[in-house]
């Protein structure tokens, strides 16, 4: 027997390359490939056996050691056996009730859903302990240890603990009832509506899988333009059959509402927040929810924006709106995450308009409402600075929105890795007395509410988010929510070995190329704090020039208002003032163009065409100069992938190839374009040795892109 255990184990290992080389990516982050050389000893010492606390346990415990077994069978060949009695080599799963006698550590520091990991010895024997003080605890140490595999750890010297500093860890999915997703990059939505309850598609226990190995604890299902249809009864069905998937896994299903259900669905005449049948519908509809769903999260609203109903259509604020569905939601223990995405069509200067509305409301809102704050205060941009509600809101707990689809950053079929953009607004000091991450994880002003939320940016590729590299992004944004403070490049490092490649050579390489991404399309899109050049509705490529659109906070011509005198946009004390709603620090160094970031400048100021630099360029040569850097950077990019051939399985290799090919082609679209309008609206020669743009600026404003994806239904 153990010899055919062995002939079996020889052949696994030389029939690998040819299924490594049918890799897709589908198995994401959670490959668990057989490892090598000292690891491969360490893991086989180490996971010999699995010791849990109860038999069979809950589903949430079985789930933790389906993964472990899964994990480790598959890294180590395998299978560990579950046992009651502590062996030499054993994995210890311990609760504070289960822990076998000898377990001395201090539970109180796990808090609620935190773990350790230690190397120890218990009853005499070498050991690894998996401690929480509960079972999703549990879950979470068991995905870390096994990302401790998988990234090349010293299994047999293990002492990890971490505990997550934000309480709500969710994805926004922007998907629509008929299974489109808006801005989404990777196929249909993964909710087959349809055949929901019914058919519970495999997809949906690997979909929790990913989501809890980074502590994802929560899932929006629906688009926050709302159809009110998602809260009638087949449709909380449906939610309630996914609820039932996820739950093990510690995931609560939330709903986006549309703010007019009682209108749509309950034949009211009004849904004015202050009346009071509009509020007993809204209490009803929320205990139906709870009867299907017991541990439902709550609702995500977008209303008053974009065309989305609200309270301001009844002459009410936001915190009345909020607070009428935090009054529903509270007696079954759920939250209101209201999201601040607003601006009305009137504005001045579009990034102060939430400040303007939301700021006044600070102190009004009831303790389950949590404000939803997108990172910046226009819209995702590839660079935009921190929006300045974070820190100026402290009698309100504020969530920060993350996108991590990329509408704004080329797509799936650009290679932008988004950690050092999260990292960026979360270390952001607002000037309040600390970082956005101090104000998000709830500890500058006290608040134990607290969350953050990334929209997500998967579907139904095979991939789950379009590329293998927009993979990372998922996983970045969710160990960020997790810890807000964790480097990103760390980050990046532990999804390649968990991805591509565990060999540190190759690993480092490739987290490098993932890195440096970032800067690279603020670069060929937006540099020196441009934004909002993208084409009308599809978003997708340049049209700096486009100046027709029905309302004026709408055009890129409104955002970077280039002329011959100049670009930039004004926010400063001589504009629109904008600056002024940052915290005096902030508001000061952002103010005077001097003491601006260059990767600000034009965000905040509106600046001659020959201001100097600092690099002794002007601001002319500059811009030109940054789009150049740009394509030079992803023509790099292109070189070290090809390079890092031999250490990538051919189809995966193929297609990031493929797509960086893309990318190049369109960093020097992006680049062309705009330099061939902005030299057309300043009237300036290029700077010499600058090529020109490869066709007149008449050819980029005649393209059109009607099937572009991402719009939604
Ligand atoms: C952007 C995006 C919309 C989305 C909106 C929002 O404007 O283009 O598709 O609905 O953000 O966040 O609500």
């Amino acid at each position: 027997m153990r010899t055919m255990g062995k002939w079996l184990w020889a052949l696994w290992l030389v029939l690998l390359p040819a299924w490594a080389a049918a890799e897709d990516g589908h198995e994401l982050w959670l490959r668990y490939r057989p490892l090598q050389g000292q690891a491969m000893v360490q893991l086989q010492a180490g996971a010999r056996s699995i010791v849990v606390p109860a038999q069979p346990g809950s589903p949430t415990l079985r789930a933790a050691v389906a993964e472990l077994q899964r994990g480790i069978t598959a890294m180590a060949g395998r299978e560990p056996v579950l046992a009651t009695r502590i062996a030499q080599g054993a994995l210890v799963l311990a609760t504070p009730g289960s822990a076998p006698p000898g377990v001395e550590l201090r539970w109180d520091e796990l808090g609620r859903e935190g773990w350790l990991l230690r190397s120890t010895r218990l009853q005499g024997r070498p050991v690894t302990l998996i401690a929480a003080n509960s079972e999703a605890g549990l879950l979470y140490g068991s995905f870390a240890w096994l990302r401790a595999a998988q990234t090349g750890a010293d299994l047999s010297r293990l002492e990890q603990r971490s505990v997550p500093k934000v309480g709500l860890r969710l994805l926004n999915h922007w998907d629509n009832l008929d299974r489109s997703v808006e801005r989404g990059y990777a196929g249909a939505s993964i909710w087959d509506w349809w055949k929901l309850p019914d058919l519970l598609d495999p997809r949906y226990v690997d979909y929790a899988r990913a989501n809890a190995s980074l502590g994802i604890n929560g899932t929006v299902l629906n688009n926050v333009n709302a159809k009110a249809e998602s809260l009638t009864a087949p449709f909380l069905a449906k939610a309630a059959a996914l609820a039932d998937v996820f739950r093990p896994y510690g995931i609560r299903v939330y709903l986006s509402a549309r703010f007019s259900a009682p209108v749509e669905l309950g034949g009211l005449k009004t849904a004015d927040p202050l009346d009071p049948a509009v509020r007993a519908w809204w209490r009803a509809k929320a205990a139906e929810i709870y009867e299907r769903i017991p541990d439902f999260g709550g609702f995500l609203v977008k209303a008053n924006s974009e065309g989305q109903p609200g309270p301001q259509d009844y002459g009410r604020h936001h915190a009345d709106g909020a607070n009428m569905l935090a009054e529903a939601l509270a007696p079954h223990g759920g939250v209101v995450m209201w999201r601040a995405f607003v601006y009305a069509p009137d504005a001045k200067d579009r990034a102060a308009q939430a400040f303007a509305e939301f700021q006044p409301l600070d102190g009004k809102f009831a303790p389950n409402v949590i404000v939803q704050v997108k990172n910046g205060p226009i819209d995702f941009q590839p660079r935009e600075p921190f929006h300045p509600l974070f820190g100026a809101m402290p009698k309100t707990p504020l969530a920060l929105e993350l996108q991590i689809t990329k509408e704004y950053l080329g797509f799936s079929t650009h290679l932008v890795h988004l950690g050092p953009l999260f990292e960026e607004v979360l270390q952001a000091d607002t000037g309040h007395g600390g970082t956005v991450a101090r104000v998000v994880d709830g500890r500058l002003h006290g608040h134990r509410l607290t969350a953050i939320a990334g929209v997500a940016n998967i579907g139904t590729d095979r991939n789950w988010s379009g590329s293998q590299f927009d993979q990372a992004n998922w996983y970045a944004f969710g160990r960020l929510a997790w810890d807000p403070d964790l480097p990103a490049a760390a980050v990046a490092r532990d999804w390649v070995a968990q991805t591509f490649t565990a060999r540190p050579a190759a690993r480092d390489a490739i987290a490098r190329l993932m890195l440096a991404s970032r800067e690279a399309v603020v670069d060929y899109m937006t540099p020196l704090g441009l934004h909002h050049l993208m084409g009308t509705g599809h978003h997708h490529g340049p049209a700096p020039w486009v100046d027709n659109l029905e309302r004026a906070d709408w055009n890129p011509v409104y955002f970077h208002r280039a002329g011959r005198d100049g670009i930039g946009f004004d926010r400063s004390a001589t504009g629109s003032n904008a600056v002024a709603q940052y915290a005096p620090s902030v508001a000061r160094r952002f103010g005077d163009p001097r003491t601006t970031p260059p990767e600000l400048l034009l965000w905040f100021h509106h600046l001659p065409w020959d201001h100097a630099m600092p690099s002794g360029r002007t601001l002319w040569a500059e811009l030109v100069a940054r789009y150049d850097r740009g394509v030079a950077t992803v023509a790099d990019m292109r070189r070290r992938w090809a390079a890092l051939e031999p250490d990538i399985d051919a189809a995966r290799h193929a297609e990031v190839a493929a797509y960086l090919a893309v990318q190049e082609g369109e960093a020097r679209w992006w680049r062309d374009a705009c330099i061939a309008y902005f030299q057309a609206v300043s009237g300036l020669p290029l700077p010499p040795g600058v090529r020109p743009p490869a066709q007149p600026l008449e050819a980029y404003k005649a393209m059109r892109f009607p099937f572009a994806p991402g719009r939604g239904g």
